[in-house]
């Protein structure tokens, strides 16, 4: 029996089939279609007796070699390399719930997955009921005799909350539930939903996964017999990853956890230093032993992730003067990059969202969120102090 290989090996040494040219790095395929070797094959393949491309929308050797390492990370049969992360937690859905059908979903997910719940999946009869991360006994009650799926984010994003995953995949096995787990902060380096019971794994590649901030992506990886539902549906929908993306982002994967290590170190260390400031009335961190769900963390996580949030003195004018300051510090929507990020949720990524709902879910007027770049980590903490002092001496908000 071969010998299980270690999470870096497989990253790096899962590779596509050599072509005849005997290239070591694998070449991009940037092709819509491939070409049958007789009208017998053509016919077989269309059938699905047997395997192989036929086309880019259904399959490209460059997003089979991506889907192939992500479903060794993360322990899954099976996945679907989608056009972006919203694709991926669509297709996820849409493809095995149907009209009448209750998603029981945590209240703190990515804005847009809202749009699908509360606004995209009615017009279609799907209905749904939200969960606070933080009142776990309460969610058993809202399971419905129509509920088929359990939605979550953990660490949640901006709060940073952790959901038990060991306690939700029991939850959804005793009703009989999917359980979708959307992994993007915490990355398969981090923590693999798939081994505390989820039957769904989903990313949006776009974060982590990519680590530079260059392309959009997405995967849904799972049991063979559910991701048969979700390539059905992808496949007539059309939500395929482009080659090249798919190229790019299985070559990322090679240095996830190298990079994630570094994430989680710099963050760590930014962290514990903004509990130290004066000026800075929480910090929010999975890793700080202040966090409430600092155990939790621990168990299920290898590391605390790449993302800190914390509360500055004086709310949101403050939070506005402290993001003007920033001299080195990007202040963009993404996360997950190499260059460290600030955006201040509540007027950005969360605006949708009601006063009441943002409380709901963690966000205070004044937060910040910093996805921890690679950058030399006192770079980043000298830069983060210059805009907490020049936000207390006032400025621009
Ligand atoms: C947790 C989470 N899920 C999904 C998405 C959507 O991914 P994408 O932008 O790749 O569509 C994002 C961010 O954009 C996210 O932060």
């Amino acid at each position: 029996m071969e010998e299980e290989k270690g999470f870096e090996t497989n990253a790096i040494r899962t590779q596509h089939e050599r072509s005849a040219f005997r290239e070591h790095s694998v070449p991009l395929y940037m092709t819509s279609s491939f070409v049958f070797d007789d009208a017998e094959q053509a016919r077989a393949m269309f059938a699905d007796e047997i395997s192989g491309n036929i086309y880019s929308r259904y399959s490209n050797p460059n997003t089979d070699e991506f889907i192939s390492k992500l479903c060794l990370m993360e322990g899954t049969e099976d996945g679907i390399a989608t056009a972006s992360g919203m694709a991926a937690m669509f297709s996820s859905m849409a493809a095995l719930l149907k009209s009448g059908d209750h998603v029981l979903a945590c209240r703190s997910v990515f804005g847009s997955t809202h749009q699908i719940l509360d606004t995209i999946f009615p017009r279609f009869g799907i209905s749904y009921s939200y969960a606070d991360i933080t009142k776990p006994e309460l969610w058993e009650s809202k399971i419905q005799p129509n509920t088929r799926m359990i939605f979550v984010e953990t660490p949640s994003n901006p709060a940073l909350d952790i959901i038990d995953l060991e306690w939700l995949g029991k939850l959804a096995k005793k009703h009989s539930l999917i359980l979708n787990v959307d992994n993007c902060f915490a990355t398969p380096y981090l923590q693999t939903p798939a081994a505390w019971g989820a039957h769904l794994v989903t990313h949006s590649a776009t974060k982590f996964i990519d680590g530079q901030g260059r392309v959009i992506g997405g995967a849904v990886l799972g049991s063979k017999e559910l991701i048969k539902e979700v390539r059905f549906f992808t496949r007539h929908t059309g939500p395929a990853m482009a080659p090249f993306n798919a190229w790019l982002l299985s070559k990322s994967l090679e240095t996830l956890a190298i990079r994630m290590e570094r994430h989680c170190e710099n963050a760590l260390m930014l962290a514990t230093h903004l509990e130290k400031s004066a000026e800075v009335v929480k910090v929010k961190y999975p890793f700080l032993p202040s966090h409430p769900q600092f155990a939790l963390a621990k168990r299920q996580m290898r590391l605390g992730g790449g993302i800190v949030s914390f509360e500055i003195k004086g709310g949101l004018v403050q939070g506005r003067r402290f993001l003007n300051a920033l001299q080195m510090i990007s202040h963009t929507p993404n996360l997950g990059d190499t260059r460290t990020i600030a955006i201040h949720p509540a007027s950005t990524t969360h605006s949708k969202l009601t006063e009441e709902e943002r409380a709901l879910v963690g966000i205070t007027p004044g937060m910040i969120r910093i996805a921890v770049g690679l950058e030399t980590i006192t770079d980043i903490i000298r830069d983060v102090e210059q805009a907490i002092s020049a936000s207390v001496n006032g400025g621009e908000a």
